[in-house]
């Protein structure tokens, strides 16, 4: 097997390492896609920026012989699942996701299996395991929709994100039994040190991601998905804003609305004065070219497994 190469870029001006992606993503009809945590200049090369939904939405819909997926890896195995004959590379395959991690495959399954009378519903920020037991996976971004589109009795499980799943619970009315998963990053947001930078900033608004826990939902003037964040802010007329998300956001919201001011909310054991993603941010410029350049690390996902995973994503797509 031939050695995987690299040319060391390090000390390449940053634009001249974009020029490289850029003719080598074209000599390969290769898509770039981005996750809104990603870097700066990751979000800046990418031919499409978008949400967990809008990802798997755009994958299951391009033409392109490769999809460079820049996120963490169960966003990868969700666009290798919907177009298996693309060849799906990752930055690096170390980017996981904690969320994921808190759900085992083995015993999500047993959870399951007790409870045999009811829909199971998986964000998909899971493993194509957790998926390949599972009837519908959601995103951040339609778990309400979906949800709310299932008969009013109908019992159901939700996994992995008991804060998600207690904030649908709450809107909804409904009753769904919670697998007590979460996000790291999301559950580290200090209250205190939040409620300290809103008497400093008395006009902001607060936008959470679902994804963070209950007291942060309850002083939200917004709570959604990245992409309903973005939207809520380009619509809204509020000059300022605290964000209670991972940080990558605020690439974008400053982006869509240069005139607008955007304020990340801190961790409560930070030094910084953000929260960010280690795994997210594992992924460099540099790897992305590499990635490009070898065409490697790729997803590959067991053929039998993603026949399983797939009828889920496929009925979320269906509902959303
Ligand atoms: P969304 O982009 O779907 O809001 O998901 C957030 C997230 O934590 C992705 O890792
Ligand atoms: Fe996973 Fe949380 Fe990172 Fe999103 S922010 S990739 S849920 S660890």
């Amino acid at each position: 097997m031939s050695a995987l190469k690299t040319v060391d870029n390090s000390t390449l001006p940053l634009d001249t390492l974009k020029d490289r992606i850029l003719k080598l993503k074209k000599e390969k009809n290769a898509l770039i896609m981005a996750h809104y945590y990603q870097r700066d200049e990751i979000q800046e090369i990418a031919d499409f920026i978008g949400d967990s939904l809008a990802l798997a939405r755009k994958a299951a819909d391009t033409d392109a012989d490769i999809i460079l997926m820049c996120g963490v890896h169960f966003m990868g195995e969700t666009a290798k699942i919907l177009c298996p004959d693309k060849k799906v590379l990752i930055p690096d395959m170390e980017a996981g996701c904690s969320l994921a991690d808190s759900c085992d495959p083995e015993e999500f399954a047993e959870f399951v299996a007790a409870h045999p009378d009811h829909t199971v519903v998986s964000y998909v920020n899971t493993s194509a395991a957790v998926k390949a037991h599972t009837d519908i996976v959601v995103t951040s971004g339609n778990a309400r929709k979906i949800i709310e589109s299932l008969p009013e009795d109908e019992k159901i499980i939700f996994g992995p994100d008991q804060n998600l799943g207690g904030y649908i619970n709450s809107v909804t009315g409904r009753n769904m039994l919670l697998w007590p998963g979460a996000c790291h990053v999301h559950e580290r947001f200090s209250l205190e040190k939040i409620l300290n930078m809103k008497k400093e900033h008395p006009g902001a608004k607060i936008l959470v991601h679902p994804e963070c826990k209950k007291p942060l939902q309850m002083i939200a003037d917004k709570v959604g998905s990245t992409a309903a964040l973005l939207d809520f802010a380009a619509k809204d007329d509020a000059k300022e804003y605290i964000v209670v998300t991972e940080s990558g956001i605020l690439y974008e919201m400053r982006n869509k609305c240069p005139e607008k001011t955007f304020l990340a909310a801190p961790a409560e054991d930070a030094e910084c004065q953000c929260n960010e993603c280690d795994f997210m941010k594992m992924n460099t410029l540099q790897k992305v070219y590499d990635a490009l350049l070898n065409e490697s690390p790729e997803i590959e996902v067991d053929p039998q497994l993603a026949a399983k995973a797939l009828r889920p994503i496929e009925r979320m797509l269906e509902l959303s």
